[in-house]
């Protein structure tokens, strides 16, 4: 039975089963998920939402509800297209107006490991239904529940398993960070509300490189982790991971372990504290040239504190990436009580 990710306007995504020859509006339906519908018959163009990957039947439609152009864009009705596989679909509506709400679910830490002095690995699992399905790279709102402190955290294991885990910078004087390096203990209870975030691994077309900066690497292992198991990626990928102190170039043995598994994955790392003894150092984007971006034709991924990104971002400009290529995530530390600060640095 196929499965598709709606993704909403906000950010929010929830997943909903299709039975063969269903239409995704009557399986989302069924699903308690009220996509945009009007005449339902493929005439008005009101359930309009464009497909990020997966096969399917386009169904009947007139060409004012959809015209070719769109349809080779990749635009579909839902009220007429069935889906052939798993597929992800951006509805052009927020989750509000669909009256979905997203996932809450109690769970339990199994495990708080310091990697580092300035990384966690946060383990849990749920205590009652499973974990929230996501998509490789997105995140989840995380809220200790004796402490009342709430952030967001990006999965870094994959979609499907039974322990999710979360790879955590160790801020001083941080709220979450303080709870987790100081007070967190086995089987205290953690809610995880999500999945969000529109920075997700899309169809593999051409070859990847992901650029990671800190825990930015984060989203990256929960998306080679994916790549791995599902064992059909015929593109070359690479990360390029950097850290300023090499002792916080933590979950390299996994990393390692998933060369063995994806077979054109490569991985380099490089510091950019002064005086590193390492092979590489300075910045990722000192170690990114024509060859790496495959001279334009390349899907980037960055992850990591804003100024990164953005210089990321400029970065990879210069090199003819079309801006459609390249997604990321800024991990922007959002303080109840300081609002949104800009300051966490790999
Ligand atoms: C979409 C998304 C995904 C993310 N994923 C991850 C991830 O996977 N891993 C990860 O490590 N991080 C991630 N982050 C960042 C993360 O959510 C937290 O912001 C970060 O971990 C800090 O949380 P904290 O509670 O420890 O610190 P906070 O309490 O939020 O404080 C952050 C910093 O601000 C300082 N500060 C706090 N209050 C004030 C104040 N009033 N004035 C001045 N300074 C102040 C603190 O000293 C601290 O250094 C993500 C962020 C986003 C937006
Ligand atoms: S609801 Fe009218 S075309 Fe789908």
């Amino acid at each position: 039975m196929p499965r598709i990710a709606l993704n909403f306007e906000d950010g929010i995504t929830q997943f909903i089963n299709a039975d063969e020859g269903e239409s995704i509006a009557d399986a989302a339906y069924r699903q308690g998920i009220n996509v945009p519908l009007d005449c339902a018959n493929g005439v008005c163009g009101t359930c309009k939402a464009f497909r990020q990957s997966g096969e399917y039947d386009p169904g009947s439609y007139t060409e004012d509800a959809l015209s070719d152009a769109e349809a080779v864009g990749g635009y579909i009705l839902c009220c007429q297209a069935k889906a052939k596989s798993d597929m992800v679909i951006d509805i052009l509506a927020s989750c509000g107006a669909c009256k979905v709400k997203s996932e809450k679910i109690v769970t339990e830490i199994v495990d708080v490991e310091s990697l580092s002095a300035h990384r966690i690995r946060l383990s849990v699992k749920p205590l009652e239904r499973g974990l929230p399905m996501f998509l490789p790279g997105q995140y989840v709102n995380i809220t200790a529940v004796n402490e009342r402190v709430t952030r967001p955290y990006s999965f870094t294991s994959a979609p499907g398993s039974n322990v999710a885990t979360f790879l955590i910078r160790n801020l001083p004087d941080g709220s979450m960070s303080a709870y987790l390096s100081a007070k967190a203990r086995r089987g205290d209870r953690l809610l995880l509300d999500g999945p969000f975030g529109s920075f997700y691994l899309r169809a593999t077309r051409r070859p990847i490189l992901f650029i990671a900066a800190g825990t930015g690497v984060g989203p990256f292992l929960s998306m080679l982790e994916h790549l791995a198991i599902r064992g059909n990626c015929d593109q070359a990928v690479r990360l390029i991971y950097g850290v300023r102190d090499p002792a916080d170039l933590v979950e390299i043995g996994r990393i390692e372990a998933l060369t063995a598994l994806i077979p054109n994955f490569s991985y380099e790392t490089t510091c950019s504290g002064p005086g590193s003894q390492h092979p590489l150092t300075g910045h990722v984007t000192d170690h990114i040239g024509a060859e790496a971006l495959n001279h334009g034709d390349a899907d980037v991924y960055l992850c990591g504190p804003p100024e990164m990104v953005e210089s990321g971002r400029r970065h990879v400009a210069k090199f003819g990436l079309s801006p459609a290529n390249v997604y990321f995530e800024k991990f922007v530390c959002i303080s109840p009580q300081a609002g949104v600060l800009d300051e966490a640095r790999p």
